[in-house]
């Protein structure tokens, strides 16, 4: 598995002695968990860390949880829900009459609507619910649990101790308290690894396996990744290339970073992305905007901005070369939609010369662009992308001398609402 990268610039004349010694430096750091942010390094070498009764006990509580329930609810914002939605919807066929197990998503924003429709629609299957939350402290989680454990013990007395699983902190917040108090199986965030590079973590694992996706396979393709960025060479290791094409850009006051893709399968791919990197890397009034649209869609709305807007953008696509089903344009008798021009085409081909012909308008219209191509969607490859954006994010919040792994902005809210709402302790 690799990742191609190109860029429409010069790469080769953008490695300066000073930015390969930075990054040396960095590289280094990261490779002996020291610098800024080093106690939260531990996704850095996770995957070949990871143990085989790990993934075991996650494996099989999710083939229990896939014979007993028709539904998996997990509860979770920020980075303990989107990892996990990210690698199943890139990975679920569009349409399917009747999953073998549906996995929804509450508490990841506080729609009073969603949550009573969401118990509504659960009375007549079989749920689990997996509530995720590192610190066991945020509010929408914990006020979608609040209201979804009462459900479950209403439905299932006793039974909802053994249809409830807790994903936290293994010495601290209120939900590991309170996990301990109802006995519930717990799974463990560990200490050193932030919501946002959580998802090789049980937090993504278990959703992930319960939805029917290799685990191994992910893990392998993470691990494969995790050897191949060990080595630091400017010009083999894509993921310091990634990170020195933005950054460069980022100097030449460009604010934007636009990940593009032609496949609507990695929409929460997308937001899982933008959180990475807006939370990695925006601090100290540094860092680039991560935005996403999806071609052909927003070609037909955000694309005039691209093309002719303010140029303050630049675009990244990621580009899967091979689909797994696909259709050829067949050969109309009246061609009345005079397309038989491109008989024989099929629609991955047609996305591809899209692609091409994206890229030179844009290009015109002097828009910087960065090309990630992956081979095709599956569990190995996306295990081997996830960890190449989070090595790439940590270089490149690390070139701008910022911690990757902190959200003090992100705490600034979660304290204020502590206050307007009055909470003990925060009056
Ligand atoms: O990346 C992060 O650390 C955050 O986005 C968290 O994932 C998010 O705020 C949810 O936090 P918690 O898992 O503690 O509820």
């Amino acid at each position: 598995m690799t990742i191609k990268v190109t860029y429409s610039g010069d790469y080769q004349q953008l490695i300066s002695p000073e930015i390969e010694a930075k990054l040396n430096v960095i590289h280094n750091n990261m490779q002996n968990k020291t610098g800024l942010g080093s106690d939260y390094l531990g996704w850095y070498d996770w995957a070949s860390r990871m143990n085989e009764t790990f993934l075991q006990e996650i494996q099989q509580t999710a083939d229990r949880i896939r014979q007993n329930s028709d539904v998996l609810v997990v509860i979770g914002i920020g980075g303990s829900y989107l990892g996990s939605k990210a690698v199943i919807e890139a990975l679920t066929p569009h349409f399917h009459t009747k999953p073998e197990i549906e996995v929804i998503y509450a508490g990841h924003h506080v729609s009073g609507e969603y949550l009573a429709k969401l118990m509504k629609y659960l009375n007549d299957k079989e749920v689990t619910v997996n509530v995720i939350s590192k610190s066991g402290t945020t509010t929408e989680p914990a006020l979608a649990f609040r209201f979804l454990q009462k459900y479950m013990e209403d439905r299932y007395g006793e039974e909802a101790v053994s249809r409830i699983i807790v994903t936290t902190d293994a010495e601290k917040g209120s939900l590991l308290s309170l996990s301990k108090e109802k006995g519930y199986q717990r799974f463990e965030v560990p200490a050193d690894i932030g919501g946002r590079y959580s998802v090789l973590t049980a937090v993504g694992l278990l959703p992930i396996a319960v939805a029917g996706h290799s685990i191994r396979d992910l893990v392998k393709g993470a691990s494969t990744a995790e050897k191949t960025f060990k080595k630091f060479d400017m010009n083999s290791n894509v993921a310091i290339q990634y990170a020195v094409i933005r950054n460069h850009l980022y100097n030449q006051n460009y604010s934007i970073e636009i990940l593009a893709t032609f496949e609507p399968k990695l929409a929460y791919l997308q937001e899982w992305w933008k959180q990475l990197f807006g939370e990695s890397e925006g601090k100290e009034q540094k860092g680039l905007f991560p935005a996403s649209v999806s071609f052909s869609t927003d070609l037909h709305s955000l694309g005039q901005y691209i093309q002719d807007g303010q140029r303050i953008l630049f675009e990244s696509f990621l580009i899967i070369e091979e689909t797994a089903t696909d259709l050829s344009v067949f050969t109309a008798e009246n061609n009345g939609d005079e397309l038989n021009y491109l008989s024989g085409l099929t629609l991955n081909e047609f996305n591809l010369a899209c692609y091409e012909a994206t890229s030179s308008a844009h290009l015109s219209g002097e828009v910087p662009q960065i090309g990630l191509t992956i081979k095709e969607l599956n569990e190995e490859n996306i295990g081997f992308l996830l960890y190449f954006y989070m090595v790439s994010c940590a270089y490149s919040a690390y070139l701008l001398e910022i911690n990757p792994f902190d959200q003090p902005g992100v705490e600034d809210y979660k304290t204020n609402i502590f206050k307007i709402l009055q909470k003990p302790g925060f009056i």
